[in-house]
């Protein structure tokens, strides 16, 4: 691709798990382009996939009205579809076959005629926009994940819509713990980060918070428990991350997705915990995992302005010839950061975080100490 040429067409994907505010983006990116820059832009369906394969159509301003306050990504998306390392078959014992296919990529850019891709996606999707921009592919990231666990920003859009549907989820659980004096335990996804966790937990009064960053005491977790009813509070809830793990142990895998570049699924641990402080408290317990009902749905206004404010920055780096940076957030205000340096790490929760202080003033436990 040639490094200098003015921009004329360019192409947005949406790659990895969906999450609301996707559109806003695609919204923002589409609309300021046409109307602002004269530009064609072209959408790339299903992420990589859409490249490998060479799907894609032209989006013109009619195809991206109307979609601001809409869930998951006109586009489509995969998570399994890393240019770099593509399962292109089987093998006689069954195990997926992975090729790099980047240069197929490649070859359907320069036919579409693209001069830019927008990439939206997390870690996954920077991992294979860090891989093309190589290649001499032209790209700005802009990063999304509900999990807000993506290098170099302090916010991704749909974490906020998610934290609601996690909080209105555990402040229903809330009433149906005291009326049936039980505890309750709500898992909320988030990889290995536990912001999701953290936030909602936070936002509903959770009474004991389980995050992958601080290992718990399963002893801890009960005596928790037992110590509310003594207090006359016979319910306990439970926000427990689904990479959540007690001390010395290890995280409960769902599922192991073999053709996926990241094929491990979290998921399980609550209902683990479930069985272990029944047995071993003789309370009644019960788990709910959210799943994902909490990538879906409206995003709300703080997502969708993000989306919106992200989607006219990545325009603007693309049109300034500032390529392979990633949009991000940094002390509250949108600048970029290189999408190398983003790619393919994960944002943890520091266990001296002052929501973690908050939360343990208010009494709070996340399982480590009494
Ligand atoms: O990264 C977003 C996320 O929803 C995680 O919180 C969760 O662990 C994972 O994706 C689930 O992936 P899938 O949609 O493949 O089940």
């Amino acid at each position: 691709m040639n490094q200098t040429k003015r921009l004329q067409r360019i192409g947005v994907l949406t790659g990895g798990g969906d999450c609301p505010g996707l559109n806003a983006v695609i919204r923002a990116v589409a609309k300021t382009a046409i109307y602002q820059h004269g530009l064609e832009v072209w959408g790339i369906e299903d992420g990589f996939l859409g490249l490998i394969r060479n799907r894609m159509r032209p989006l013109e301003a009619k195809d991206v009205s109307n979609i601001l306050t809409q869930g998951g990504t006109i586009l489509g998306t995969s998570n399994k579809a890393n240019p770099a390392h593509f399962a292109t078959g089987t093998a006689p014992d069954g195990s997926p076959v992975f090729e790099d296919v980047t240069s197929r990529v490649t070859e359907h850019i320069r036919e579409r005629g693209l001069d830019a891709i927008i990439c939206i996606g997390g870690d996954g999707t920077m991992t294979g926009a860090a891989d093309l921009a190589k290649r001499g592919v032209r790209c700005v990231g802009v990063p999304k994940t509900i999990d807000n666990d993506l290098m170099g920003t302090e916010i991704t859009f749909g974490f906020q819509t998610a934290v609601n549907t996690a909080t209105e989820a555990l402040d229903r659980v809330h009433t149906t713990a005291s009326s049936h004096h039980r505890v309750m335990l709500v898992e909320i996804m988030g990889r290995n980060a536990g912001w999701l966790t953290l936030h909602s937990g936070l936002a509903s009064g959770a009474d004991v918070v389980l995050i992958p960053e601080i290992p718990y005491k399963p002893e801890v977790v009960c005596e928790a428990c037992v110590q509310r009813s003594k207090r006359g509070k016979a319910f306990t809830i439970i926000a427990v991350s689904e990479g959540a793990k007690p001390e010395g142990g290890q995280q409960v895998i769902d599922r192991v997705i073999k053709d996926s570049p990241d094929p491990i699924r979290l998921g399980g641990i609550s209902q683990v915990l479930c069985t272990q402080i029944s047995e071993r408290t003789g309370l009644e317990c019960r788990a709910t995992i959210l799943g994902h009902v909490q990538r879906g749905g409206t995003p709300v206004p703080q997502d969708r302005v993000l989306g919106t404010l992200f989607g006219h920055k990545a325009l603007d780096l693309a049109l300034a010839g500032r390529f392979n940076e990633l949009v991000v957030v940094q002390k509250a205000e949108i600048t970029s950061v290189s999408i190398e340096s983003a790619a393919g790490k994960q944002r943890l929760v520091p266990v001296d975080h002052p929501l973690i202080a908050a939360a343990r003033g208010v009494g709070t436990t996340f399982g480590d100490e009494k």
